[in-house]
């Protein structure tokens, strides 16, 4: 069996061979086939990437049909069951493989080292009005976290590179913490090195003024198993923002700052929010009936329902449902988890939402446990994003480490004027 794919240009009749590699082509190998030698050759045209794979990766593996989810091999629901720590996580999809005890042990200290911000952070966070979006405060911090780190524009000197790794893992929840506890008014509490990844950044949030606090085990382990779900989803929108702005060879904190400003919109990690707030308006199952009625006469969207990728129950969602009644034995329930099952059945089960095969995706539960365990609405794009990090990490060293990859710049197809004539203002 020849690996080619035999392509006829009608316009021609010329015949080509393009390799197949991967059960894909190569878009370069179809700049050949033209009409006239000075031509620029065929292009592939693919709004929005539906078929287009910009990259090969060893991070991530999604089979959307399937429901399957594994980071660098290993089943997710396995990572969620087994993994006691984020940062366990965060070391696979960094490196590439689980960490011995000793890796573990360095890679924390090497990260929890990192935790403090400048104190300088805390009067460029003063400058923000008390009731800023938390998510705005956590891309631009994490934008003027460049500014401090000089040596991160050494992306190819690797010991320098991991360094701002550490930094980036270990800072974002401390710049996350800072920006709620800047919306309220309240002193910020500094991490402590004693505690797990999810544990520190709890205390971080809710420690003001309770010198006893002590994080309750169950939320602690919820908000493990939160980060771990939500640290890498291959080439999403905001991964791709990473790669795309890493390619250009600027600093992790810039492209860290771009990539979490894609996460915050409402089709991506904005999502979980936009669950919340549909919840509250939807305010009882009564009204669930004409709410899918609006969906289906294309009125308003299912949020936390559907994904580009997964045309199957996404298994991050089974996962975060089950861990739902963990939380809320402690938290007490979320009303409006009533809600939400009642329409996940509806939805299941109408025609509508089979036939586009569109499935309760990773934020349509995530919100109702941040929603119990205190975390304010507008503050759920930044849970999203403090895991996230990693993820965005993994793919950006891969990026740059790639002999494949140049600068990103896709082609367009221009279909607008040309050499037009200038006309005087007052001709016009
Ligand atoms: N509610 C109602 N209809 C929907 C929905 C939804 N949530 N999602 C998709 N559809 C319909 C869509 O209207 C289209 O119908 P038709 O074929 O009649 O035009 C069909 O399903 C295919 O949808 P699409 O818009 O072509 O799919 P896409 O791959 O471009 O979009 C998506 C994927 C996630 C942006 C979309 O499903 C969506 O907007 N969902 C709601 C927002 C959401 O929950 N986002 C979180 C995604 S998971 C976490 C993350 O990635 O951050």
């Amino acid at each position: 069996m020849s690996e080619t794919l035999t392509i006829i240009d009608n316009r021609t009749g010329k015949k080509f061979d393009i390799p197949i590699e991967n059960e894909s082509i190569r878009a370069t190998d179809l700049r050949q086939i033209k009409v006239k030698e000075e031509e620029f050759g065929m292009l592939c045209y693919d709004p929005a990437f539906m078929n287009t794979a910009s990259v090969k990766s060893r991070i991530t593996y999604i089979d959307g049909d399937r429901g399957i989810l594994e980071y660098r091999g290993y089943p997710i629901e396995l990572l969620a069951e087994k993994s006691t720590s984020f940062l366990e996580v965060a070391y696979l999809l960094i490196n590439g493989a689980l960490p011995t005890p000793a890796q573990l042990d360095q890679w924390r200290s090497d990260i929890k080292r990192h935790t403090f911000v400048h104190e300088n952070i805390k009067k460029l966070m003063a400058g923000f009005r008390h009731d800023a979006n938390p998510m705005g405060m956590f891309i631009s911090m994490i934008a003027a976290l460049s500014t401090f780190y000089p040596d991160a524009k050494e992306i190819m000197d690797a010991p320098k590179r991991m360094k701002q790794i550490h930094r980036l893992i270990g800072k974002v929840t401390t710049i996350a913490a800072f920006a709620y506890t800047h919306s309220k008014g309240m002193p910020y509490v500094y991490p402590s090195d004693d505690l797990s990844y999810a544990g520190n950044f709890l205390t971080m949030m809710f420690k003001i003024g309770e010198s006893k606090y002590r994080v309750n085990p169950v939320l602690e382990h919820a908000l493990t198993v939160l980060f771990i779900l939500h640290a890498d989803h291959e080439q999403n929108c905001s991964t791709n923002t990473m790669r795309s702005i890493g390619s250009s060879h600027i600093d992790p904190y810039s492209a860290v700052a771009g990539a979490a400003a894609a996460l915050w919109g409402p089709l991506h990690g904005g999502a979980n929010e936009a669950v919340l707030r549909m919840l509250d308006e939807i305010g009882t199952v009564r009204n669930i009936p004409t709410v899918i009625k609006d969906v289906k006469e294309g009125r308003r969207k299912l949020m936390g329902f559907g994904h580009r990728v997964y045309k199957n129950y996404d298994p991050r969602a089974k996962v975060i449902k089950t861990l739902a009644d963990e939380v809320f034995e402690v938290t007490g329930k979320n009303m409006k988890l009533e809600i939400a099952l009642e329409l996940e059945r509806i939805a299941l089960e109408d025609e509508y939402f089979v036939k586009r095969k569109l499935y309760p995706n990773v934020d349509f539960y995530s919100g109702l446990i941040y929603e119990a365990m205190g975390f304010p609405l507008d503050f759920f794009p930044v849970l999203f994003a403090i895991p996230r990090t990693a993820g965005w990490l993994a793919h950006w060293q891969e990026h740059i480490l790639d002999p494949e990859q140049k600068i990103a710049r896709p082609r367009q197809l221009y279909v607008g004027e040309r050499g037009r004539s200038w006309v005087p203002l007052d001709k016009r």
